[in-house]
């Protein structure tokens, strides 16, 4: 039933954004992963008349599905619906599963229930390992949602089947536009490869497979998405392409962060300062997107594609290159040069300061200086005080990571978002201001001063508490670090002199 009308360029349903969830059941896949907890999270404060939730739910670390709700609502990104409406809360309904099993390791009995009553899915689930083994990207990413698609297409009553994908999934392009791009091999042979090859062939195949895209994480997601082009049916499908998803920008409070996937990480290693150098084109945009901003476009993507079905899939690319650019050299300034050194973490090694170099040559040499020679050094003093050396194998670990990230830090990317345009203005003043994605009013330095301070709170579990403490280290790491530079500038130019008086000699002695 086509239950919207066209006014010019607006959009109006009869069901606002809220109204249309009212009474709708879900199913969330990737409920305990970044994007997935503030999904649920929102979900149940904004949208109250919604049913049910269900999510998909592994056990894992001896955890059964019940003990890791209840691990995930006790989080304190849960607090404010703890508090305010708790009731909301017994609404979610575990369903213990593995998207790597033949029918997404469900029982027939929770097959049945979800078939009768979801009419709204999320599919966040996946692996982010950049580096994952091909195998097991192609397994969780592409066969996960294959059969995730399979179980859909039995229901009784599907609005809307949100994939979450990746802006980067077209990466080997630098134009990306919201469209499905054909992948070479197709998907299907890619699959059936799982079948009867084995890892260690699989290995030897992969950077074929992956031609011109990094990484395996690129290459299945690029491969899931014309998957569902292929496969989708009758089910009415919509795509989200975040960029690189960081803490939330407003809800349910400023700077909530995850996970220390992507950039979180560095700024982590470089904060506590073991990240001194990195290479990266300082002057191209780094597409960040704020997590909250990401799952209010999910939200109004499914009530888009259910109230206004299309033949053609629907992609979003969430991003903000396009609307509100920030370079990498702002990203480093802001958040380490600014907020790390205002906001410190606990128990800092150095003084917060990243150096961006565009050649690998420079970068491997101030690598060398600067992270494994001290290092080195370090470890040296702590067999001397029989203690552990810890910083090279630190360092050796940060090295890797840091290498998985090159191809991202060097580039840079368009990624056209005019479908996210044209949703937001199909959007009704409330539902603007309940679900924005409107990444225009992003103000960096306040997102990022919040950021950092999320990170503190939330992933390293730092106390607001200890922040003078820290901040008085950060004092004489300062003095520290000029002292140093004066030592270094002294014996510099002392050597200079040497050479100097040297060659003046020589000179002497040749006249
Ligand atoms: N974070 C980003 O920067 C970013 C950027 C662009 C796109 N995305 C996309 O956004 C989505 C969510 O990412 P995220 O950052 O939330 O990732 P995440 O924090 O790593 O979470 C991944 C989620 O997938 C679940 N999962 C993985 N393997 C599973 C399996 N075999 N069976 C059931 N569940 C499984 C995990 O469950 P467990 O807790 O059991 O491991 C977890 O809930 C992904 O599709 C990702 O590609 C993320």
């Amino acid at each position: 039933i086509d239950i919207a009308t066209m006014a010019g360029s607006e959009y109006t349903s009869v069901y606002s954004v809220k109204d249309f969830y009212r009474n709708k059941s879900i199913f969330i896949t990737g409920a305990t992963g970044c994007v997935g907890k503030v999904l649920v999270e929102k979900l149940l404060r904004s949208c109250p008349d919604i049913k049910n939730i269900y999510l998909l739910m592994r056990p894992k670390k001896g955890q059964n599905v019940q003990e890791r709700l209840q691990e995930l609502l006790n989080e304190p990104l849960f607090e404010k619906l703890r508090r305010d409406s708790p009731g909301e809360l017994t609404k979610i309904i575990p369903v213990a599963g593995d998207i790597t099993e033949p029918e997404l390791g469900i029982s027939i009995d929770d097959q049945n229930t979800l078939i009768r009553s979801v009419s709204i899915v999320f599919h966040s689930a996946a692996t982010v390992k950049f580096d994952e083994a091909l195998k097991i990207s192609v397994t969780i990413n592409m066969l996960g949602t294959k059969r995730l698609v399979q179980l859909c297409n039995r229901m009784h009553n599907v609005e809307a089947f949100i994939h979450v994908s990746t802006a980067y999934c077209n990466c080997d392009r630098t134009d990306v536009v919201e469209e499905i791009y054909s992948v070479e091999p197709e998907p299907d042979q890619v699959i059936a490869l799982t079948e009867w090859m084995d890892d260690k062939m699989f290995k030897e195949l992969t950077p074929n497979l992956i031609a011109s895209r990094p990484n395996t994480y690129t290459f299945t997601k690029a491969l899931t998405e014309r998957m569902l082009q292929q496969e989708r049916g009758s089910l009415p499908v919509a795509i989200v392409r975040p960029s690189i998803v960081l803490s939330s920008y407003k809800e349910p409070v400023a700077g909530w962060v995850g996970n220390r996937n992507g950039p979180t990480g560095f700024i982590i290693a470089a904060g506590k300062g073991f990240l001194r150098t990195m290479l990266c084109d300082e002057n191209n945009v780094v597409d960040l997107v704020p997590v909250d901003i990401v799952i209010n476009l999910m939200i109004c993507a499914a009530w888009r594609i259910a109230t206004q079905r299309t033949d053609t899939i629907p992609i979003y690319n969430c991003c903000t290159g396009q609307q509100n650019p920030i370079t990498w050299k702002r990203f480093i300034d802001l958040s380490i040069s600014t907020y790390c050194r205002l906001h410190p973490m606990d128990n800092v090694l150095w003084y917060p300061n990243v150096r961006c170099h565009s050649s690998a040559r420079i970068n491997k040499l101030c690598v060398t200086l600067q992270h494994t020679l001290p290092a080195y050094i370090v470890d040296t003093f702590a067999r001397l005080k029989c203690s552990q050396p810890i910083m090279v194998r630190l360092q050796t670990k940060l090295s890797k990571a840091t290498k998985s990230f090159d191809y991202f830090r060097t580039k840079q990317w368009n990624f056209r978002d005019d479908n996210v345009r044209r949703l937001d203005e199909q959007l009704s003043p409330e539902d603007r201001e309940t679900f924005t994605f409107d990444v225009k009013q992003i103000d960096w330095p306040s997102y990022l001063e919040h950021y950092i301070l999320g990170i503190r709170q939330f992933l390293l579990k730092e106390s607001p508490d200890t922040l003078p403490a820290a901040r008085s280290r950060i004092t004489k790491l300062y003095w520290l670090r000029k002292t140093v530079q004066l030592v270094v500038l002294i014996i510099v130019l002392c050597v200079l002199l040497a050479l100097l008086y040297f060659v003046l000699r020589i000179s002497r002695l040749i006249v």
